[in-house]
C-alpha cells in the first residue's frame, strides 16, 4: 500500500447502498477534494448532518462540507438533474465548489426513452434499471457518438453530433414504440441553456487532479453503485454499464492506479438488492420486514422496496479481492437490532460441493446454496442510544455485536477501519485512527 499519496477510495462491495454516502461525507472531514469516477443519476447517496438530510444522485457527499467536488470523465450526466442539486445546495445557503469533466459523457432523453423501452423488451433478463437513461449514454459512449460535455458547452460542436444522434435513436425508438416523438429543436434549445449553465464548472479534472495529488492535497474517490452491480466483475446482466470498484477509478478519473492510496470496501451488516437478479442470503419472512423497516430500506432514487436478506461474507470475499480492499467499514449494524439469531453466509454450495470462489454467473448463482453460521443478536435501542454508544466508542458496542464483527474481519482477513451504527454522521467509530 502506497503512503505517499493522500489519496482513499470509498467502494460499496456489494449491490449498492451500503452506505457510501455517509462514509465519503465523514472522510470528507479530512479531505481537499471528493471525487465520482462512475455512474450517474442513477446513484443515491445520503447524508445526515447538522440535523439536514442530503440527497445525492451526482454531486459528489463532499458538498455539504462545501468541499472541491469534481465529477469525472467516467461519470454519465443528466444536465437537468446536477443543474437542480447545485440550486438545492445554494437554496441551502451552501456554495458549490465543482469542477465537471469535460470528457463526461450527457445523458439525452432519448436515452432515458431507450432506456425503458429496452427493459421492457429484455423481459426476465432486465435489471431493473432505474430508467435514468444510464445504460443507453454507456453505450454510445462505447459506440464512440456520445456527446460530451465538452460538446454540451459548445454548441455549435453540439447542434451537427446532436442532430445526427438524434435522427438515428429516433428511428431506434420507433422500433419499439411507433408512437414515440420528439421535436430535434426544442432539445438542441433545452440542452443549449443547460451547456451555458454547466460551461464554468467543464474542466480538464485529469489535469487538475494529478497536479493536486502532486501537490499534496487530499482526495476521497467516492464511487456509485456496488462491485456486485460492475458491468466487467458483477452479476451481468443484472448491474449497471460502469465499473463501480476500485477498477473503475483510474479509467473514471485519470489517475494512475499507483496514484489511489487506500481502498476501502464499504459493506452493510446485512445485504440489499434494489432491482433483478437473485441473491441467494434473500429473505422473504417477516425478519426482511423488520430489516426491511429498521434499515429503511426504500431506494433513494426510486423509492423501491429494497430485497434484503443475510450477510454473504462469500462475495464480499470476492468484492475484496476484486477490489485489493485495504480496509473495511461495515455500516447499519444498528438497524439489525432486535433480531436473534443472526445469520452469516460463509460459503456457497452447489450440488453438495462447496465452492471454492464466487461463481459470478446468474444461472449458476441461482442454484447455490448459502452455508450458514449463527450469531446472538443485540438488544433494541433508540436512535438517541445508539449516538450515545457511537460517542462512548468501541468498546460500549454489545458484545454481541463485537463477536459478529470480530467474525466478519476473521472471515475476509481484512482489519475494520469504522463501524456506523446510526445515520448521522456522528453515529460513526474509528478503529483506526491512521485511516485517512
Ligand atoms: P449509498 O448509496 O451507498 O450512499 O447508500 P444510501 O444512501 O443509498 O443508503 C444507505 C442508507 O442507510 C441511507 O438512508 C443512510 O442514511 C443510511 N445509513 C448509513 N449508515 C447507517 C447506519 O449505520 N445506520 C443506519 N440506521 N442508517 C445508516
Ligand atoms: P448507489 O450509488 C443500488 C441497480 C438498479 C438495477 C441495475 C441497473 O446509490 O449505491 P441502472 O439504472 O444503473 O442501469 O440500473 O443497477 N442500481 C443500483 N442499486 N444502488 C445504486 O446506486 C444503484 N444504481 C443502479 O436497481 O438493478
Ligand atoms: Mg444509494
Amino acid at each position: 500500500m502506497s503512503k505517499k499519496f493522500n489519496t482513499i477510495a470509498v467502494c460499496g462491495l456489494s449491490w449498492g447502498d451500503e452506505g457510501k454516502g455517509k462514509i465519503t461525507d465523514y472522510l470528507a472531514q479530512k479531505a481537499d477534494i471528493v471525487v465520482r469516477y462512475n455512474g450517474g443519476n442513477n446513484a443515491g447517496h445520503t447524508i445526515n448532518a447538522n440535523g439536514i438530510k442530503y440527497k445525492f444522485k451526482l454531486i459528489p457527499s463532499g458538498a455539504p462540507l462545501e468541499k472541491e467536488v469534481v465529477i469525472g470523465n467516467g461519470c454519465v450526466v443528466d444536465p437537468m438533474v446536477l443543474l437542480d442539486e447545485i440550486d438545492n445546495l445554494n437554496k441551502l445557503g451552501k456554495k458549490v465548489n465543482l469542477k465537471l469533466s469535460s470528457t463526461a459523457h450527457v445523458i439525452f432523453p432519448f436515452h432515458i426513452a431507450l432506456d425503458g423501452l429496452e427493459e421492457k423488451t429484455k423481459g426476465k433478463y432486465s435489471a431493473g434499471t432505474t430508467k435514468r437513461g444510464i445504460g443507453p449514454t454507456y453505450s454510445d459512449k462505447a459506440g464512440r457518438w456520445g456527446i460530451r460535455v465538452f460538446d454540451l458547452v459548445h454548441p455549435e460542436i453540439l447542434k451537427p453530433k446532436l442532430e445526427k444522434l438524434f435522427r438515428i435513436k429516433k428511428e431506434l425508438i420507433k422500433i419499439y414504440d411507433p408512437d414515440w416523438d420528439m421535436n430535434f429543436e426544442s432539445v438542441f434549445e433545452e440542452y443549449k441553456v443547460f451547456g451555458e449553465k454547466l460551461k464554468p464548472y467543464a474542466t480538464d479534472t485529469a489535469f487538475y487532479l494529478n497536479n493536486a495529488i502532486d501537490s499534496g492535497k487530499k482526495i476521497v474517490f467516492e464511487g456509485a453503485q456496488g462491485n456486485l452491480l460492475c458491468i466487467d466483475h458483477g452479476m451481468y446482466p443484472y448491474g449497471t454499464s460502469s465499473n463501480p470498484n476500485a477498477l473503475g477509478i483510474s479509467a473514471g478519473t485519470g489517475i494512475p492506479p499507483k496514484k489511489i492510496g487506500k481502498i476501502v470496501g464499504i459493506i452493510k451488516a446485512y445485504t440489499s438488492r434494489v432491482g433483478e437478479g437473485k441473491f441467494p442470503t434473500e429473505l422473504f419472512n417477516d425478519i426482511a420486514v423488520q430489516i426491511r423497516e429498521q434499515g429503511h430500506e426504500y431506494g433513494t432514487v426510486t423509492g423501491r422496496p429494497r430485497r434484503v436478506g443475510w450477510l454473504d461474507l462469500f462475495n464480499l470475499k470476492y468484492g475484496v479481492m476484486i477490489n485489493g480492499i485495504d480496509t473495511i467499514i461495515i455500516t447499519l449494524l444498528d438497524a439489525l437490532h432486535g433480531i436473534t439469531p443472526l445469520k452469516v453466509c460463509t460459503g456457497y454450495e452447489l450440488n453438495g460441493s462447496k465452492l471454492e470462489s464466487w461463481p459470478i454467473q446468474h444461472e449458476i448463482i441461482e442454484k447455490c446454496k448459502p452455508i450458514y453460521r449463527e450469531f446472538d443478536g443485540w438488544k433494541k435501542l433508540t436512535d438517541e442510544e445508539w449516538s450515545e454508544l457511537a460517542k462512548q466508542g468501541y468498546n460500549s458496542l454489545p458484545e454481541t455485536m463485537k463477536i459478529y464483527l470480530q467474525a466478519i474481519k476473521e472471515q475476509l482477513q481484512i482489519d475494520i477501519g469504522m463501524v456506523s451504527i446510526g445515520p448521522n454522521r456522528n453515529d460513526t467509530i474509528v478503529l483506526d485512527k491512521n485511516l485517512f
